[in-house]
């Protein structure tokens, strides 16, 4: 019941990540605001949780369109009353390498993973310092914002700009009684992982390894400590990053 009368986005709530984050949220009771530009899939889930008797909506949501993003708040405000949370999951990965990659896949890559998250930040803080009642933005980010992973540049670089927007929305907002925070995934199983590792279980199994732990995540395991940063729990916690990666970044 931890988020009990609380209003919950998440972006890219259709798969992976995303998806598990939306439906931990409405197990604890949240009112949950599904967003994504996949419509089939996020329908689903909100049917799926309609079906255990929880409150979700399906926002179908270009986290890429300003206009867009800003019907995305005024959609969730209007339809559950507030805004306590967002959570900026939505994300892509490019593995063109750098001197080969095209000029509009850089800039799908940056308008994905990074002007994604201002925009829905941006409507998100006006909604919350309107309503004066403070609130959390978790951001996904990546072990690859804090070390550089090998081949994909591009990706590390927008990982890299999530770090320190979530830095300076804890540093500029926290008057307001707004917290930023985000989460530093390592290797996660999810359809992105299956997608860029060709849909090869053995070559999955190797990148487990690198993984201290010997595993990849689980979309839980991310979605857990998403669920952490948003509560009242970490309530004197804001500018940091939480790193879900078995291991990784401590060698
Ligand atoms: N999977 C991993 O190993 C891993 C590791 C570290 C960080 N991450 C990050 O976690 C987040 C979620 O990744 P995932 O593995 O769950 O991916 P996923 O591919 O399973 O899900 C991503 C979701 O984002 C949605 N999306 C993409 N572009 C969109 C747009 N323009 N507008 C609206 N929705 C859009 C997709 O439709 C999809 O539902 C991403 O930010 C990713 O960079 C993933």
């Amino acid at each position: 019941m931890a988020f009990k009368d609380r209003v919950v986005i998440v972006t890219g709530a259709a798969s992976g990540i995303g998806r598990r984050t939306a439906i931990e949220f409405a197990r604890q009771s949240a009112k949950v605001v599904v967003a994504d530009i996949d419509e089939k899939a996020g329908e689903g889930v909100v049917a799926e949780l309609t079906e255990e008797g929880l409150d979700a909506v399906f926002v179908p949501t270009d986290l890429t369109v300003e206009a867009d993003c800003a019907q995305l708040v005024a959609t969730a405000t209007e339809t559950f009353g507030r805004l306590d949370v967002l959570v900026n999951n939505a994300g892509i990965e490019v593995t063109t390498p750098l001197h080969e990659m095209q000029e509009h896949e850089w800039d799908r890559l940056v308008d994905t993973n990074l002007k994604s998250m201002f925009l829905c930040s941006k409507h998100t803080l006006r909604q919350m310092m309107s309503a004066a009642h403070g609130g959390a933005i978790v951001n996904v980010c990546s072990v690859s914002g804090l070390v550089a992973w090998p081949g994909i540049a591009a990706y590390n670089s927008t990982k890299g700009g999530v770090l320190m927007l979530t830095k300076s929305l804890a540093i500029d907002y926290a008057r307001h009684n707004i917290r930023a925070n985000c989460v530093c995934p390592s290797i996660i199983d999810t359809p992105m992982t299956d997608v860029s590792n060709g849909h090869d279980d053995a070559a999955k199994a190797e990148k487990a390894k690198l993984n201290p732990i010997g595993r990849l995540g689980t979309p839980e395991d991310v979605a857990h400590a998403i669920l952490f940063l948003a509560s009242d729990k970490s309530s004197f916690i804001t500018g940091t990053a939480l790193t879900v990666d078995g291991g990784y970044t401590a060698i």
